[in-house]
């Protein structure tokens, strides 16, 4: 009798290339522009090895596909921490709501296991830890230098302004604070990310580079590096 073969199937991530995984990020539910996406994965390409990488906001898994396919180019790692509860304008009756993270049987939103298909899909198991916790609850013993802290979490002052103080104390000298949907204009959106963006800028300790589309870039200054406008005596 022709015995069974012992080889498994192939797993997701023998099948993908390095690169982000385009038609899968572009069946990926989520609130991330290509452009944004990209400067994302350019940006962890460039910093992951110094450290692992931090996003706070993995929703179903957009920009952990961009932020994951760049450390797993540099073996790094990248923890994901999300409540998966969805943020207020998610939840149902709400301007963001999407049916199909309901779960019926808890009676609440719950998009982890959108988000944990989308990391088998895109072969990120080995890379990418999911953290599922409010962002203040995984950073109470956090004690990891991180090389880029990515916040797209709730959008409320009181949100935001947790996710800044909660982490930005960890971004190691030479790594990033990314910060998504800043609007300079109220009425294009919400203020609380351009508010938590400015603290940063104001504080001295980030180098500001060019946005891309709503995303804040900015870079802790090295240790030996000035900013230009330091007083000489
Ligand atoms: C705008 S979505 C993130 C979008 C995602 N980055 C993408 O690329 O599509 C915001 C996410 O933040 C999560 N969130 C909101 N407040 C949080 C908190 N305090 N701690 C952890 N996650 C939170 C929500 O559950 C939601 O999934």
């Amino acid at each position: 009798m022709k015995s069974k073969s012992l080889i498994p199937n192939k797993r997701p991530d023998e099948n993908s290339n390095k690169r982000p995984d385009e038609k899968l990020i572009d069946r990926t539910k989520g609130f991330l522009d290509k452009e944004e996406g990209l400067r994302l994965y350019q940006i962890t390409l460039e910093v992951s090895s110094l450290g692992p990488c931090l996003e706070i906001g993995s929703y179903c898994g957009k920009s952990t596909l961009y932020l994951g396919a760049a450390c797993r180019e540099n073996n790094s790692t990248l923890f994901a921490v999300d409540h998966h509860s969805g943020s207020e304008e998610q939840q149902p009756g709400e301007g963001y709501f999407d049916p199909e993270t309901y779960d019926i049987r808890q009676g609440r939103m719950d998009t982890y296991p959108l988000f944990r298909k989308a990391l088998i899909d895109g072969g990120l198991e080995d890379t990418v830890v999911p953290i599922l916790a409010k962002s203040e609850v995984a950073a109470r013993h956090w004690a990891t230098p991180l090389s880029l802290v990515f916040i797209d979490g709730g959008h409320t002052f009181k949100a935001a302004y947790t996710d800044y103080n909660s982490w930005v104390g960890h971004i190691a000298p030479g790594g990033y604070l990314l910060i998504h949907d800043i609007f300079k204009n109220s009425e294009e959106g919400g203020q609380a990310p351009h508010y938590i963006y400015k603290l940063a800028a104001a504080s001295g300790l980030f180098q500001v580079l060019p946005m891309t589309k709503t995303l804040g870039v900015l870079k802790r200054r090295p240790c030996g590096e000035f900013p230009d406008d330091l007083p000489v005596i």
